[in-house]
C-alpha cells in the first residue's frame, strides 16, 4: 500500500520505523504527513500493518 498525501510506500514507513521504533503518534506527526497536512485515510491500515511488524508503540514505548 501506499500513502499519497506522504509520498511513502508503507514498506518505506515499516523500514524506517523499523530502525527509529518512534512511538506511532510522533511516526505520523514526522515522518508521514498523515495527521497533519495529510487526508488520514491510510492511518488505520497503516497501524495495523505496523502492529503485524510488531512496530506499533505507544508513547510508554510499549508495543500496542
Ligand atoms: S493517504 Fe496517507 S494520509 Fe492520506
Amino acid at each position: 500500500m501506499y500513502c499519497l498525501c506522504s509520498d511513502k510506500s508503507f514498506d518505506e514507513i515499516i523500514s524506517f520505523q523499523s530502525q527509529v521504533k518512534l512511538p506511532a503518534d510522533i511516526l505520523l506527526e514526522t515522518f508521514t504527513s498523515c495527521t497533519s497536512t495529510g487526508c488520514g485515510s491510510c492511518i488505520e491500515p497503516l497501524k495495523t500493518e505496523l502492529a503485524a511488524h510488531n512496530l506499533l508503540i505507544n508513547n510508554n514505548g510499549e508495543l500496542i
